[in-house]
């Protein structure tokens, strides 16, 4: 089969990563995670105290950040480094959810972002998640999936991902998290989120992750 590029975009918690992550073992693909690198820039500047709403501050910290995905010996998965430190758990946590669409809506981020995202695809046989993966990064990708579930399936599911790490959070503010970031990620003047016209759509609501794979893997066999 030739290899590919596949996107996949949609909102919030709706199972993007899980799937991808399957996809990447299953076709012997790389999976790039490109919310972790808009992540991975907020951590930085909540760390420094950058002020995002200046221009000039930001242009100067983002020369300062370098970002880059290693794959990890014993467990095989790829995790994000910034500036060399292994950040991939700690960017999950809600201080930085709370900051991190803010952060995703300024265009020299997203310019900063894109670039390395683009040059990522360069070798096709990647599989990447995010919100403008297949409307802007790579608008020519052979495979393009919308995911989309239930807001309540949603928020059930992230916070049982995030009360593993943290037993005092609540679900009160999980829900809020996520209509926050799904609002400013689709209503943002650059790159808002939007399903490409040519996206296949794949709501998990009801459906097991072996049904979702193999949905993705047919769609896969019709593209390659
Ligand atoms: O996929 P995620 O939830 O880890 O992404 C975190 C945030 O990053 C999300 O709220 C919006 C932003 N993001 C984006 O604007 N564009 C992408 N391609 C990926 C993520």
């Amino acid at each position: 089969m030739k290899k590919i590029i596949i996107t996949i975009d949609g909102w919030s918690s709706c199972g993007k990563s899980t799937l991808a992550k399957q996809l990447a073992k299953e076709l012997n693909y790389v999976y790039i995670d490109s919310g972790a690198m808009y992540r991975a820039i907020t951590l930085y500047f909540l760390r420094n105290s950058i002020d995002w709403k200046k221009e000039k501050a930001v242009k100067e910290a983002l020369q300062n950040i370098q970002l880059e995905f290693r794959t990890n010996d014993v467990t095989k998965k790829t995790e994000i480094y910034l500036n060399d430190e292994n950040v991939e758990y700690i960017i999950r946590d809600l201080v930085v959810a709370e900051k991190v669409s803010e952060v995703a809506a300024i265009k020299q981020v997203r310019d900063f972002a894109v670039a390395q995202q683009r040059k990522m695809g360069g070798k096709k046989g990647i599989v990447m998640d995010g919100r403008d993966i297949g409307t802007v990064v790579f608008p020519k990708a052979e495979l393009k999936i919308f995911m989309t579930a239930d807001n309540a399936i949603r928020v059930e599911r992230r916070f049982k991902e995030l009360f593993a790490q943290n037993p005092n959070i609540t679900i009160e503010e999980v829900k809020n998290n996520l209509e926050m970031r799904d609002y400013i990620d689709s209503h943002r003047e650059v790159s808002p989120l939007r399903q490409a016209e040519d996206a296949m759509i794949l709501d998990n609501s009801n459906i097991t992750q072996e049904q979702q794979l193999k949905k993705a893997l047919e769609w896969v066999k019709e593209r390659a």
